[in-house]
């Protein structure tokens, strides 16, 4: 027998997009932008940056592990009781924990091609057979994954807005989609960027439909600026959720990172801001795209995936902009080669990257 199992060998690596300090220290610049993790470009919440600020003041004590007040909070805001909220290492840690908790060996999981990969490394990372359902003009196919269930199906994990094409799938082809998903499978909507899509009438909120086997993972590490502090939520029916608390490291998450939380969620004018510069580098970007004829996914997020036509052309133009200063993040790793996708940034940054793709071009 191997040490390491034959399935851990396989799996690679997931590449974070590079950091500030990577390419600072790389390439000698001063000035980096950063537009590859979409992150909230405008920082911390000034409220959270406080409570996390308060909570230094008794690390030396355990967190509470069923993060009461903040579990009360999120429950009270969706109108559903504390037991149906869970909260962890970030969306991605409850990823992996509904991984450990409910798969079994022998089982099958359903994802979509070109969606966010970690979703694809902890299922690899259990051993079991996953597959993967291509994507249809950038947008996830649900015909195409309900094709794709079999006997042996317990799992189906579908991103939406999806990372990275920005695309969503709309109320109407869910609930033909959900009626098509066996109640023994259990269906993860992984709604990451839930608050820059919820305003669109097409989007389907899942919480207005309190479906028994949807778990909704949502996350405070993007409108809310708090990727760093790692925290993500869940929604779910409370089988899951006291079947999660068994299995969940008894101290995750962080006392820093439940104060913080809950500050952020009070923290409505942060929040509005976000929006705002969204909604603004957005159509900035679909303007420049436009006039440097490049083509674009419409995004329901806070990013805009580029189309090109190589993936050598991608690494040429992602190259150069980063010896620019400016990082993007080309779309190899997630099976979209001839992609780049770009966070949008504050004004002054889009400009910069604005300005600096134009040169490279
Ligand atoms: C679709 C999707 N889900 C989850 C995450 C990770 O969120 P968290 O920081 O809460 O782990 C991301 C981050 O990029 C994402 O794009």
């Amino acid at each position: 027998m191997p040490l390491v199992p034959a399935h851990i060998q396989a799996l690679k690596p997931y590449e974070a997009g590079k950091s500030i300090e990577e390419v600072q220290r790389e390439l000698g610049l001063k000035r980096i932008v950063k537009l590859a993790s979409n992150e909230n470009p405008l920082g911390v919440s000034p409220r959270a940056l406080q409570a996390m600020i308060e909570s230094l003041q008794t690390v030396n004590r355990y967190p509470s592990p069923d993060g009461y007040y903040l579990r009360k909070a999120l429950a009270e805001r969706y109108d559903i009781k504390i037991n149906n909220v869970f909260l962890g290492h970030g969306s991605e840690g409850i990823i992996s924990l509904i991984m450990r908790t409910f798969l079994l060996d022998d089982e099958e999981a359903i994802t979509s091609a070109g969606s966010f990969i970690t979703f694809d490394i902890q299922a690899q990372s259990r051993g079991i057979k996953l597959i993967r359902a291509p994507l249809k003009n950038f947008f996830i196919d649900l015909e195409a994954i309900t094709a794709r269930i079999t006997d042996k199906t317990k799992i189906i994990y579908l991103a939406n807005p999806n990372n990275p094409t920005g695309t969503i799938f709309k109320v109407g082809s869910f609930l033909d989609f959900i009626k098509t998903v066996p109640p023994r499978v259990l269906v993860i909507l992984d709604e990451a960027y839930f608050e820059f899509a919820h305003d669109d009438p097409a989007f389907p909120d899942s919480m207005q439909y309190r479906l028994d086997n949807v778990i909704t993972l949502r996350t405070f590490s993007k409108a809310f600026g708090l990727a760093g502090v790692r925290l993500g939520y869940g929604f779910a029916h409370e089988t899951f959720i006291s079947n999660l608390m068994k299995i969940k490291l008894a101290f995750e998450p962080s006392s820093i990172a439940l104060a913080a939380g809950v500050a952020a969620m009070d923290d409505a004018d942060f929040l509005e801001r976000t929006l705002h510069i969204n909604r603004i580098g957005k159509a900035f970007f679909y303007r420049l795209f436009e006039r440097l004829g490049i083509q674009y996914i419409p995004s329901h997020t806070n990013f805009v995936t580029i189309v090109f036509d190589s993936e050598k052309e991608v690494m040429r133009i992602t190259e150069r902009l980063l010896r620019k200063g400016i990082i993007v993040r080309p779309l190899k790793a997630f099976g979209l080669p001839h992609c780049i996708r770009v966070t949008i940034g504050l004004e002054e940054e889009n400009e910069l990257f604005a300005k600096a793709l134009e040169q490279v071009l």
